[in-house]
């Protein structure tokens, strides 16, 4: 059994594809109400929250491998981690392989998410269990968050300059999630850094978007302190 621990963007894609292939698949729900459609695809939907250990340890029951996938907050995914440890306290770790998805972590970055990561990878290589880290590139899902804007105005504002991208789906990162969940054992021990086909600017994702709207999409410059405050 796969234990997949969200059903966001790449968890339900992840579990989806496994289910598709016939390979048992669990997920953990926030809300099993938004998993309805993974339950008709034939994956065990069961209902927990990342901070309630013991949710967890319910979910983990005769697992195999998990795909750890949160919005990263350090003490829910450390949670994960802890539940996939044998109960027996032998230390004997090895019968569970965690695929960490994961982005560019860092102990001493200035970015709070990264440094998190960085926090969650060190105790996952330290706790024994076989892993596999994702260190994905930006999501061009994330283009979805800025749909609002483009549909009102025909323009979004981006702070990246001419900088260039690989941005990749999470479709695909869930594919590659799924494919190591479901055969670990290459992939021990070992970080990716999955990315798209192509490194794109803001000012070409605006063009793609243009030619596939039919109608005009611009980007435009954004001081990085504006942008911060925005997601503040
Ligand atoms: N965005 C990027 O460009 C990017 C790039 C590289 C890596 N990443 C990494 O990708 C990961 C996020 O993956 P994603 O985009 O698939 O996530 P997502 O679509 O934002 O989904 C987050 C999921 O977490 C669930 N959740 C939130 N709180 C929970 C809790 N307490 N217990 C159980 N479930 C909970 C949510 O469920 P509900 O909605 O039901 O609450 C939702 O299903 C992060 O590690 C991030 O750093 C992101």
């Amino acid at each position: 059994m796969i234990l997949v621990t969200t059903t966001g963007k790449v968890g339900s894609e992840a579990a989806r594809l496994l289910a598709k292939r016939s390979v048992p698949v669990r997920v953990l729900a926030h809300h099993p109400s938004k998993a309805a459609a993974l339950a008709e695809a034939g994956v065990d939907v069961v209902e927990g929250d990342l901070d309630v250990p013991e949710s967890i340890d319910v979910a983990m029951q005769g697992v195999s491998s998990v795909v750890l996938v949160s919005p990263a907050i350090p003490v829910q995914e450390l949670n994960v981690i802890e539940s996939a440890l044998p109960a027996d306290g032998s230390g004997v770790a090895g019968a569970r392989h965690v695929v960490k998805i994961t982005s560019k972590a860092s102990p001493e970055s200035p970015i709070a998410r990264r440094r998190g990561q960085a926090q969650i990878e060190n105790r996952l290589i330290a706790s024994g269990l076989a892993y596999t880290l994702l260190r994905n590139n930006a999501y061009m899902q994330n283009f979805l968050m800025l749909a609002p804007a483009i549909a009102s105005s025909g323009s979004f504002a981006s702070p990246t300059g001419d900088g260039r991208i690989g941005m990749i789906d999470t479709r695909d990162v869930a594919a590659v999630a799924a494919e190591i969940a479901a055969s670990p054992g290459p992939h021990a021990g070992k970080t990716y850094w999955p990315t798209g086909p192509e490194r794109l600017s803001y000012a070409d994702a605006a063009r793609v978007l243009s030619n596939v709207l039919g109608r005009p999409a611009r980007s435009f410059e954004q001081f990085v302190a504006d942008y911060a405050a925005a997601f503040s």
